[in-house]
């Protein structure tokens, strides 16, 4: 057999070969591999077009025109192949991402504010009404700013680290947020007037009404001609606009170091109207707040002279404030994060 008809049989050979393979392709990595081994630079096709030189003129008008014919062909198949199996994978896909439009949405359910939040905001919002300022301060406290600026010098009960989570003999988390009155003092000249929301830590057994972690408003005015008159009617106009309705108050003589003369205020139960339950525990009463008049000793512990200026202080308990708003009869309920409860403040 001479080398042209060896050829030629291997040009048929190919095309058969290459239509075997193609016909096996399953996705387009292959077909491109059936490209290589047939057309590829190193390709069998290459190898029949490269001996073509080696023949003789008549032998390569013999031989050429097939082997292009080959060439041509295996190229319209290959991209034929290559189109038909792009179409598949497409067609799969298609099947596969297909969208049900009669499905129902999901249901976004957005986070409402907290009701403790929600209560500070309205506090806040009252006393700003009322000219007041809010500032914050630092809930890791120093003994100083947290107790002997108060006048709670070291063998006071208050100070017992039974009573004050300490984290080192002189730094505690703040008991109550009368130490941002001494911070506010400390870096301002009357008149001042302030209302500071915080979160405030005791170790206090839980009950009812008390929790470990709680949180305050606390309230500091500071001016000339300031009177404990002064402190009775803001406290009133406060407790009108954030109960509403004639909500009756009480304001019993109390005891704090950093006041006098110091008072309690108590609302009548909003939860069994003074009848007497749970929550106030049968006296038809809750306390809310702490007040006085700034102690003249505070004053001059921040360098305010207590013969030129007066003040008046509070500091009210922002869980026993929303219970009363909410007639919510337990405190922990605030920190339990249950939806059921928390979904009713939204
Ligand atoms: C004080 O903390 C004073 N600093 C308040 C004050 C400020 C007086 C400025 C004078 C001038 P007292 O310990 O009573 O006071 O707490 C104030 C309020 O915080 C209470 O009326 C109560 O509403 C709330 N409270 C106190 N302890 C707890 C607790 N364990 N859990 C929840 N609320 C509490
Ligand atoms: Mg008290």
């Amino acid at each position: 057999m001479s080398v042209a008809e060896s050829l030629l049989e291997r040009v048929a050979d190919l095309q058969r070969e290459a239509e075997e393979a193609l016909h096996q392709c399953q996705s387009v990595e292959e077909v491109e591999s059936v490209r290589k081994r047939f057309l590829g630079r190193k390709g069998a096709l290459n190898e029949i077009l490269r001996r073509l030189s080696s023949l003789t003129e008549e032998e390569r008008r013999q031989v050429s025109p097939p082997a292009n014919r080959l060439k041509a062909w295996l190229e319209e198949q290959i991209a034929e192949k290559q189109q038909q199996i792009a179409e598949q994978v497409r067609q799969q896909r298609m099947r596969a991402e297909k969208l049900d439009v009669t499905l129902p949405g999901r249901i976004w359910t957005p986070g409402g504010l907290h009701p403790l939040t929600l209560t500070i905001n309205e506090i806040c919002r009252i006393f700003t009404d009322l000219g007041f300022e809010v500032v914050e301060g630092p809930e890791v406290e120093d003994e100083y700013h947290n107790f002997i600026a108060l006048n709670l010098p070291p063998y006071h009960p208050a100070r017992d680290q039974h009573d004050s989570f300490y984290i080192t003999d002189t730094i505690l988390l703040r008991t109550e947020t009368s130490a941002v009155q001494i911070r506010v003092m400390e870096t301002r000249r009357p008149p001042v007037r302030i209302v500071s929301p915080g979160r405030v830590y005791r170790r206090d057994p839980v009950d009812r009404t008390h929790s470990h972690t709680f949180h305050q408003v606390e309230g500091l005015l500071v001016d000339d001609r300031v009177t404990f008159a002064d402190l009775k009617g803001t406290l009133e106009a406060f407790v009108r606009r954030f109960f509403g309705a004639q909500v009756p108050t009480r304001f019993l003589p109390h005891h704090f170091p950093f006041t006098e003369p110091s008072a309690e205020v108590h609302i009548g139960c909003l939860v069994c109207s003074g009848e007497g339950c749970g929550l106030c525990k049968g006296t038809g009463w809750i306390e809310v707040l702490g007040c006085g008049m700034v102690h003249p000793w505070v004053l001059e512990n921040v360098g305010y002279d207590p013969e030129k200026w007066q003040g008046f202080a509070f500091g009210m308990g922002v869980e026993r404030l929303a219970m009363l708003r909410f007639r919510i009869d337990d405190i922990r309920l605030f920190y339990q994060n249950d939806l059921r409860f928390l979904q009713q403040f939204d």
